[in-house]
This record gives C-alpha cells, structure tokens and sequence, in this order.
C-alpha cells in the first residue's frame, strides 16, 4: 500500500519515535513492504518510519538509483530496525542532501564521515555494520530522521534565512509534490 509522506512541518516528522516491537513480525513486514512500495514510486532514496505517519524506528535506505553516481551503491539496500549508531567518526564530510518531506530543497550538510551501527534486518537478524561514503551520509540522513530532525535543521542561519520562504510554503502545503503527501 502506497502511503502519503508528510512534509515539513508536519509534527509527526517532530515526535519521539519508539521501539519497533520484534515479535510483530508480521505487522513490521507489513510496515516494511508499505514502505518500499511507497519509496519506489516517490522515487527517493530512502524513507524512515515517521515520514510515513509511523513513529517507530525503521529506515530503509536505497542506493541502487544512484548507482551511475556512486558505483559502489549498485547493490546498496538496507532495511534498518532499532538501529542504533556504536560509532561516529571525528572527521566530517559536506554533502548535498534532500528529503522527500522538503521537497525541493537541497543543502550541503556536514556529518561524521563513518559510522558504526548495530540494527536488525527485515530477516530479523542482528547486524553491525560499518559505513562510509554516500552510503554512510544515506544512512545518516534516514536515523536523523528517527531523532526527529530535519537536514534543514542543521544548515547555517544565513542558508536557513535564505531558504526560509519555501520551507514556510511546505509547511502551508502550498506546494506540489509528484508522490501522495501530507501536511
Ligand atoms: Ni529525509
């Protein structure tokens, strides 16, 4: 089932986000499968939980279209339960970055260039795993969301000043978007 995203604005994507309860397996498959389908129509590159109007924590991260950029991604696709980050590095790195609830807005956004995190896969199976490069700075972007941030949040107040109008027009909904959205 394709599900509307919310969009800036939208206190959903500002809640405290839960625990996903691993013995529902069934209903976090259901989550998941709603989710792919969702992410592949809006044609992004990854989706977490809230964006969805679901506060749990659950990411998936999709690479794969982004490929003819990035070669090292053409098999990269994660499905994130309870992730939990072990270790960030001390160097950062700039890179753009959009949202499928920011809807036309792109920012370079400084972040740890490598992480270590520990989450269950749609197998159920506990994996640690150690990124680095775009695939990293994916994976940053979609747990962010499940602290309920925004990457706009993190921009400088001049870049924030500068791009305050059309934040404000998404949070009127005064703005279209190719996919289901919500405010
Ligand atoms: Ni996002």
């Amino acid at each position: 089932m394709i599900l509307p995203i919310y969009l800036y604005g939208s206190q959903i994507l500002r809640n405290e986000n839960t625990e996903v309860d691993l013995q529902d397996k069934e209903g976090v498959l259901k989550l998941i499968e709603d989710m792919k389908e969702t992410l592949k129509v809006a044609d992004g590159c990854g989706l977490a939980a809230p964006q969805v109007g679901v506060n749990k924590r659950l990411v998936i991260v999709d690479g794969r279209e982004l490929s003819d950029t990035y070669d090292y991604l053409k098999d990269f696709f994660r499905v994130m339960i309870n992730p939990v980050v072990l270790e960030e590095s001390e160097e950062t790195c700039e890179y753009s970055e959009g949202c499928l609830s920011v809807p036309g807005i792109y920012a370079e956004v400084r972040r740890p260039s490598k992480i270590k995190v520990e989450y269950y896969n749609e197998n159920f199976e506990k994996v640690v795993e150690e990124f680095d490069q775009f695939g990293c700075r994916m994976v940053q972007h979609e747990l962010s969301h499940l602290e309920g941030n925004l990457f706009v949040d993190n921009l400088s107040p001049l870049r924030r000043k500068m791009l305050a109008r059309k934040l404000q027009a998404i949070s009127k909904g005064s703005v279209q978007t190719r996919y289901k959205s919500r405010k």
